[in-house]
């Protein structure tokens, strides 16, 4: 089935031919006044669009795709616009995160079986960026993507206030009776006033840093709000560059190479960015072939500060970032540092370090530098220990310095049923020296690795005056939350991981500086847990959820389905008709 050398152009095997095939691969093109010139072999560049007005962080992609479609027309190529599923963060239950695979079978799939050469992906909202590249990757043609921006501040009485971080933070309030019911509805109306994704560096804004940092998409693409006229340059400048890389052969897997990715671990650690873009990353690079570990994290990571004084590590907002240098300042300064892979190719044709050697940086207090970092060391942390044999993570610039050593009581939450029943309860046997701990939300055991392992706090303890305390789960954590928080727990709970066994009581030991994570309970005991647990039931028998039940990957290797991992290449299928 692959495409052989001497074969034309994918596209030309579409448009190009004078049979019937080509009749009728033409004749419905232009059914909407496609000209017949358009079908002289010129590059055929598909827009995957993952716009939606179900995932409100993409609603303004119709306008963004249209200036990347002016963009191809202006360099002489065909653009065809597509759908694919859009999954927004706020809307889709039980988790965006459990359709991040299918969307990347949509992605692969519409690529693959129709007459493109090359292809622009759109994305914001937190899985709309890894989802279409992991199902470009495994078609591996010329690929640019373009991030939708994040929204402006958010604005509420005199302050900023930044999507998801003072969400968790006002909820803690209002559960505290601290602020009022109308304060809390009203900064709703204040935090969201724009197009755009969250505005943190959370998930979207992190993803959208990582595509810069992999030389995927245009410099500049991290962090000009959506709606600043440059966000629409930006889009009409990779609808002109996608046209030249098809004539130029550079495929995907060209820049998604080993160095890439080791400059995106990098780049993470020195935005203080989201934990998810571990899961992200892992699963984009082990499409491409390229083995990425969790080790890598926290190897490559290891003595990189965070530079950034964004939310949720800091104060200032993804518009501060822009006006301040963006993600290239960012980048100058690993360079600068001996942390960059200098000569890995962007899509622009140039390296990353010829595009960002120069860059500015406006504002030191948004932007540091290495010599006076925001936070030292801090990276992401990869735990092991009884509790965690295949890894866990933390993020340390989110974390309470003092909690980061730390020994405590288990109180454990069997499910997320569990923790909302109990949690409020006044007689809940917990104080601020417990370790939380929540099972069964991992990939299998939610389904879909929900964002919920930053468990709010017992409200008792918040109006003592605690403010974060050691939680350990095999969930995902908002990229816009904070605390000291263990996540992706592997192997999960629903898979007969360690975390299965805790029981309230149980001591656990957290040391982050030796990397370890330990249940305090002996090998015995807890062989005789083991012969009592039994595996849960598939939530539900058929369909997509049963499917991911039987096949998704744990966390440690991106949390992909096991049969998607690695690619089939750009082949033409067999005609239609
Ligand atoms: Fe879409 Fe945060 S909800 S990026």
């Amino acid at each position: 089935m692959a495409k052989k050398d001497n074969l034309p152009p994918r596209s030309v095997q579409w448009f190009g031919r004078d049979d019937i095939y080509g009749f009728i691969y033409r004749s419905w093109v232009k059914n909407r006044g496609v000209p017949q010139d358009q079908f002289d072999g010129r590059p055929v560049i598909g827009i995957c669009n993952t716009w939606s007005e179900l995932t409100p962080c993409n609603t303004h992609f119709r306008v963004l795709a249209e200036h990347v479609r002016h963009g191809v027309l202006e360099a002489g190529g065909f653009p065809l616009e597509f759908p694919v599923m859009s999954l927004g963060e706020t809307l889709l239950r039980p988790t965006a995160m459990l359709y991040r695979n299918l969307a990347s079978m949509d992605v692969e799939e519409s690529i693959r079986g129709n007459p493109l050469d090359g292809v622009v992906l759109l994305g914001g909202c937190d899985k709309t960026t890894p989802a279409p590249l992991m199902g470009a990757a495994s078609v591996d043609l010329p690929t640019v993507f373009v991030s939708g921006g994040p929204m402006l501040s958010g604005k509420y009485r005199g302050t900023d206030i930044g999507s998801g971080t003072n969400t968790w933070s006002m909820s803690e309030e209002l559960r505290a009776g601290k602020i009022t019911l109308e304060e809390f509805h009203e900064a709703e109306s204040c935090m969201h006033r724009s197009h755009g994704h969250c505005m943190t560096m959370g998930t979207a804004s992190t993803m959208a840093s990582m595509v810069e940092a992999l030389g995927v998409g245009m410099p500049g693409n991290a962090a000009i709000p959506a709606v600043d006229a440059r966000r629409n340059v930006l889009a009409r400048m990779a609808g002109r560059r996608i046209v030249e890389m098809v004539r130029e052969k550079l495929v995907l897997s060209k820049i998604l190479t080993r160095e890439a990715f080791e400059n995106a671990i990098r780049a993470l650690a020195a935005i203080g960015g989201s934990t998810n873009a571990v899961i992200h990353l892992i699963a984009i690079a082990r499409r491409v072939g390229v083995e990425l570990s969790l080790d890598d994290f926290d190897r490559l990571g290891r003595g990189v500060h965070t530079l950034l004084n964004l939310m949720p590590s800091g104060k200032y907002l993804m518009e501060d970032f822009y006006y301040a240098g963006g993600l290239p300042a960012v980048l100058r300064e690993l360079g600068e540092n001996g942390l960059l892979n200098k000569d890995a190719l962007t899509v622009n044709g140039r390296t990353i370090w010829e595009n960002n050697k120069d860059a500015q940086c406006w504002s030191r207090d948004v932007i540091h530098g290495f010599k006076k970092p925001f936070k030292k060391d801090a990276g992401i942390a990869v735990l092991r220990g009884n509790l965690c044999p295949d890894g866990a993570i933390i993020k340390p610039s989110a974390a309470t310095p003092k909690l980061m050593k730390h020994r405590g009581r288990a109180v454990v939450f069997e499910n997320i049923e569990d923790f909302h029943r109990r949690i409020d309860d006044p007689k809940l046997d917990i104080d601020e020296s417990c370790v939380m701990v929540l099972k069964n939300c991992g990939p299998k055991g939610y389904p879909g690795m929900a964002e919920v392992g930053n468990m709010p706090l017992p409200p008792k303890l918040l109006k003592k005056g605690v403010t974060d305390m050691v939680r350990i789960s095999d969930a995902r954590m908002s990229g816009t939350a904070y605390g000291t928080v263990v996540l992706h727990v592997a192997p999960e709970a629903a898979a007969g991981g360690t975390l299965a066994l805790v029981q309230n009581g149980d001591m656990i030991e957290l040391d982050v500086a030796r990397r370890t994570l330990n249940l305090l309970v002996s090998e015995d005991e807890l062989t005789k847990r083991k012969s009592r647990w039994q595996a849960p039931k598939p939530p539900l028998e058929r369909g997509y959820w049963k499917l991911y039940f039987d096949h998704v990957l744990q966390a440690n290797e991106g949390a992909d389905l096991d049969f998607l991992v690695g690619k089939s290449g750009p082949f033409v299928p067999r005609d239609n008709h």
